[in-house]
């Protein structure tokens, strides 16, 4: 039975452009729902505006409009951004809004009336000359710890220290440099501790048939702060302030955190309502419909604490999955405005690049664990057109123009023999598609894309239509290995379908159909008339992408350009400061397990293993990867093995997942471990009997 599926990506905050970290995870999402509905599901999935809170009632004010002009007009942008990015969402929407009001306030009262809502004094800073208390970050001062002026209120840059606001020496306000002073107020609180078992079931899987709620590193760290005690959480904020007011608090509004996830409901209810969708149907506490969250992991508690308690608490179902993203870096490094790194997703569409480029690229770099994915824009380049175009395109491009010649565009009634058995291999590694994409292991689909698209490329460089068409004799072989390339791309089609959905509706138009789902890429054409091909996917162009680098240093506004000199400047002198390391081989740095879970190690069995002919340190490796297929690597290992062939039919552990360098003596995919210094002191690690190719190192 088709399965009933609410989406959701993070709302952005109606204050700012995006940029390609915020594309990140919502491209992760707009994936998930799209190869959702090619399993034939139904797929509901909302998006829309975080718009409240003290930072946009401010920078409202900065642009000189009310707080409804100031978002209206963002939303105008992202949702611009969006479409050009080809987001399959069905309702775009904003917490400013009516459902929202009445769904946060329904929540809120109910919470309130079952006795989760506390009230207390607290004092906070505020600011005399602007009458309004301030947030954390709107205070500054000098570290208490380390005597760094201009420090913000939560933490030290320089030295890294937390402390509390009041703990600033010399605080003042950001917004009029006023001397703070403190002041009492009576805050709103949500007892998230009276559902602390309510949390404990609903990581175990208790809410979802025993599938988990979020990866296990996430429920680990949602453990984590569990076990540290859980604290009421302050919903409440003082006047002025851009949200809803709490009902019968003259003065009080909703901590902006309060609805924005409320805000996810408040669009499916828009949706509801302009669609006749039943909202109980997916909200109702005994809903079988499923919710899935996409966040990036800095919003894991909001939406791994409050969330599901508050939903419980109000009597609603609580959400089947969080998939959480890591952060984008740039180039091996945090975006970095002076660099040119900080990329709005606006610059980058203006720059001429094609938005399924990203998509392509942020899909092989995505898996169900939360780490940061860069963006290094050199490989961004090799990668996209290696794979789109010169792997994937290439097979119809090279193929349908002997189709078109001799044949009428029409395919044969069968494949040769050799194929049959390829067409069998394909469909053995495009099984388990759909579960990929399930369990959002995004990079894994496009690994197996890539293996199967080496497979049928080295069947077509072997066949070599080109030379088979020059023989008339020829013609039924000739139409045949053209009809193999064309189902084979057929079925990659299929599999890239959620990644690059324009692109392959381009593909679509050139088979003369729609691939309707993953199971329909997989029924061979035969018989079948195809339409004229015309080129899928442009290369990416290097210019283009320098373009953009240079477009988005000029984003940088005269006072962002001292800062980041002043911060640059700032990190020398740090360097020059810091005691040299010692360099003794007992030293090492740690890593987080993060860093860790980035290699994708796996054992490959050595098929095939020779010395390169014109290269005095390399040998080649052909090794079997199991369900990853062949891996060809190079590796600079001949002195210390001087018989390669020795090496046949042994373990070796390689890394899978690093980027494939193009060599004089052709790809190499991956590198193999061995330990020792170098030259003829290497020894490669082996894998005890048993472990199977393929299989992960961790
Ligand atoms: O962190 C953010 O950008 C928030 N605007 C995300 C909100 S997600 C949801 F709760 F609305
Ligand atoms: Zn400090």
């Amino acid at each position: 039975m088709a399965r009933r599926i609410l989406v959701t990506n993070a709302l952005p905050y109606a204050n700012g452009p995006l940029h390609l970290g915020h594309m990140l995870g919502y491209i992760e999402a707009d994936i998930w729902a799209r190869a959702q509905r090619m399993q034939g599901n139904e797929v509901w999935y909302v998006a829309g505006e975080d718009a409240h809170g003290t930072p946009i009632m401010l920078a409202a004010e900065k642009a000189g409009k009310t707080s409804e002009q100031y978002i209206a007009d963002i939303r105008a942008g992202h949702e611009a951004d969006f479409t050009d990015f080809h987001f399959s969402y069905d309702q775009y929407h904003t917490t400013h809004s009516p459902e929202n009001q009445d769904l946060a306030t329904a929540i809120y009262l109910r919470l309130r009336d079952g006795g989760y809502i506390a009230r207390r004094n607290i004092q906070q800073l505020y600011d005399p000359t602007r009458d309004m208390f301030l947030p954390d970050r709107y205070i500054k001062g000098t570290c208490p710890n380390c005597g760094t002026p201009d420090q913000y209120g939560d933490n030290c840059e320089n030295c890294g220290a937390t402390y509390a606001p009041t703990d600033l020496v010399n605080p003042y306000s950001v917004m009029s440099g006023a001397t703070p002073i403190l002041r009492d107020s009576e805050h709103y609180f949500f007892e998230l501790g009276k559902f602390e078992q309510l949390l404990r079931d609903w990581f175990a899987g208790t809410y979802t048939d025993g599938k988990p709620t979020a990866d296990s590193s996430v429920v680990a760290k949602l453990g984590e702060w569990i076990d540290g005690g859980l604290r009421d959480w302050d919903i409440s904020r003082d006047a002025p302030y851009f949200g809803f007011p709490i009902p019968d608090a003259p003065g009080k509004f909703f901590y902006v955190w309060l609805d924005a996830p409320v805000g996810y409901l408040a669009s499916f209810k828009a949706l509801c309502e302009r669609t006749g969708l039943r909202y109980d149907d997916f909200l109702g506490k005994d809903s079988t419909a499923e919710m899935h969250h996409f966040i990036g992991k800095d919003i894991i508690n909001f939406h791994g604490l409050f969330w599901p308690a508050m939903l419980h608490g109000a009597g609603l179902r609580v959400p089947t999955a969080l998939h959480v993203n890591g952060y984008l870096t740039v180039n091996g490094a945090k975006m970095s405005k002076s660099r040119g790194t900080f990329i709005q997703a606006r610059t980058y569409l203006d720059a001429g690049l094609d938005p399924e480029a990203l998509r392509y690229y942020f899909a092989t770099m995505l898996g169900p664990t939360p780490v940061d994915v860069d963006l290094d824009l050199k490989s961004f380049e090799d990668k996209v057109n290696s794979h789109l175009v010169g792997k994937w395109a290439n097979i119809a491009s090279r193929t349908a123009g002997f189709l078109h010649t001799h044949f009428d565009g029409k395919l044969a009634d069968r494949f040769d023999d050799e194929a049959t058995a390829i067409w069998r291999d394909l469909l053995a590694q495009y099984e388990g598609i759909e579960a990929l994409y399930e369990a959002d292991e995004y990079a894994e689909v496009t690994r197996r894309f890539v293996a199967m698209a080496d497979a049928v490329n080295g069947y077509i460089a072997t066949k070599a239509p080109w030379v088979i068409a020059k023989d008339e004799a020829r013609r039924v072989e000739l139409q045949q290995v053209c009809t193999f390339a064309i189902n084979a791309f057929r079925l990659l089609s299929g599999l890239l379908k959620p990644i690059v959905p324009i692109t392959v509706a381009g593909a679509e138009q050139f088979l003369g159909g729609p691939i309707e789902n993953f199971a329909d890429a997989r029924r061979e054409l035969f018989g079948h008339t195809v339409n004229a091909f015309s080129p899928l996917f442009g290369r990416l162009d290097p210019k283009k992408i320098d373009a953009m680098v240079e477009a988005s240093k000029e984003s940088l506004t005269p006072a962002e350009q001292a800062r980041e000199v002043a911060k640059a400047e700032a990190k020398k002198s740090n360097k020059t400061k810091e005691a040299p390391k010692p360099m003794t081989d007992t030293t090492t740095t740690h890593i987080s397990i993060d860093d860790f879970a980035r290699l994708d190690l796996r054992i490959g069995k050595v098929d095939v293993c020779e010395f390169v002919e014109g290269s005095d340190k390399l040998l080649r490796f052909e090794l079997d990867a199991g369900p990853l297929g062949k891996r060809q690597i190079f590796s600079g290992i001949r002195a210390a093995y001087g018989e390669p062939e020795k090496l046949v039919g042994r373990n070796v552990v390689f890394i899978a997942n690093l980027e494939p360098r193009k060599m004089r003596f052709g790809l190499s995919e991956g590198m193999i471990l061995s330990a020792g210094e170098g030259g003829s002191d290497l020894f490669l690690l082996d894998a005890d009997q048993g472990a199977a190719p393929g299989a992960t190192v961790r």
